[in-house]
């Protein structure tokens, strides 16, 4: 996407070999690009969330791994660089999918063959997510488009939430490609951008990518949703997921379900943008099954933003020694998704919806 004029993908390898990011922890205030070089430098940056987002995230560790084989090709090190970039977030499939792509392809490699290898497919994964979400966002214009009509070409207005923007993927998102292919389209549509505490994606992030693009939006507390749901202002919501099980129950950022709930209550349409490397084939129950990240407590008891004298920094907002829980995903159930928007069309929200989408994949499974 484009930035002042100049196209930016989320991450990409300079000519000279370099691995260079945005890192997000900066924005919306400094968009700052740094390189990651070391094996550490990609645990870390996704750790720390410098990247974040499901799908980026998997790129992520892809060129991770590829960085280590230039260092050290050999199987020890192979096997070492999955479980150390494995462990660095819990939830988001994606991380799992792009490091046993990676190792599947390795493994039948000589040790002299891995590195350019894993460069290749590492550049194929970011091409490769490219193009999925350039399909979820037509697949999902269609929906966007079917509101217009009905709204005799008035104002279509969506809610998301958390940032499954293209920050969150290699470019144009998941959750946002649908309204930035409307946009493209001239449909006039309207974003309400859920700030989603603790991290705040949605307030630095989301309203970063809507505020450049030129998508007309407003920040809403996360609170406002039901209320605005209640009130007729909200015609489909769409939010992104870390992992959607087999049966179609989708876990996103802590908020989703509420959102949800909210919007089966309103008969608001709940769509989740769903790029296949999310659906998680070996999951069934997402509430009972997939691990929830837990950060820390800072994040809850604090909060970041720019200071008065233009310092990047945190605010304590709770009174001293105050506990706090932050868990950082939760998960709806299948029954309260209206569709899952997938680069191969819209899916029911259930195991025969996405079987028939993905034969192939489910069959793999
Ligand atoms: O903790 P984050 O910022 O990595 O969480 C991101 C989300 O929850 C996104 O909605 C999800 O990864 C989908 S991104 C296309």
């Amino acid at each position: 996407m484009k930035i002042d004029g100049t196209h930016y993908r989320s991450i990409w390898r300079e000519a000279d070999g370099t691995v260079k990011i945005i890192d997000q922890r900066w924005l919306p205030h400094e968009l700052r690009i740094v390189s990651l070089s070391t094996r550490k430098d990609f645990a870390d940056a996704i750790r720390d969330m410098w990247v974040r987002g499901a799908p980026l995230i998997g790129a992520t560790a892809a060129y991770g791994v590829a960085v280590q084989m230039a260092e050290d090709a050999s199987d020890a090190s192979l096997s070492e660089t999955y479980e150390v970039l494995h462990e660095t977030r819990p939830t988001a499939i994606n991380l799992r999918w792009a490091l046993d792509e990676m190792i599947r392809l390795l493994k039948s490699l000589p040790p002299e063959a891995r590195a350019e290898a894993a460069f290749r497919r590492a550049a194929d994964i970011c091409d490769e997510d490219v193009e999925i979400n350039r399909r979820i966002g037509v697949n999902g214009l269609a929906l966007i488009r079917e509101i217009a009509a009905r709204k005799g070409g008035g104002r279509v207005n969506v809610l998301t939430h958390c940032n499954a923007g293209w920050l969150a993927t290699v470019d144009w998102g998941t959750a946002t490609s649908p309204i930035y292919h409307a946009v493209e389209e001239g449909i006039d549509i309207h974003v309400f951008v859920d700030e989603t505490r603790p991290r705040n994606q949605g307030a630095q992030l989301t309203a970063w990518e809507m505020l450049n693009h030129g998508v007309s939006h407003d920040l809403i507390v996360d609170n406002a949703g039901g209320h605005l749901m209640q009130h007729g202002e909200v015609d489909l919501c769409i939010v992104g997921t870390d992992r959607t099980t087999a049966q179609g129950d989708v876990c996103n950022k802590i908020g989703t379900y509420l959102k949800a709930l909210a919007a089966h209550d309103n008969g608001v349409p709940f769509y989740v943008a769903l790029p296949s490397p999310t659906i998680d084939w070996t999951v069934w129950d997402g509430v009972k099954e997939i691990p929830i990240e837990e950060r820390a407590q800072a994040e809850v008891t604090h909060v970041q933003g720019r200071m008065p004298d233009g310092v990047i920094g945190q605010v304590l907002i709770s009174p001293q020694g105050t506990p706090a829980r932050n868990p950082a995903f939760d998960v709806t159930p299948a029954r309260l998704v209206t569709g899952l928007i997938t680069e191969r069309g819209v899916a029911p929200a259930s195991a025969g919806g996405l079987a028939a989408l993905f034969p192939d994949l489910a069959r793999a499974a």
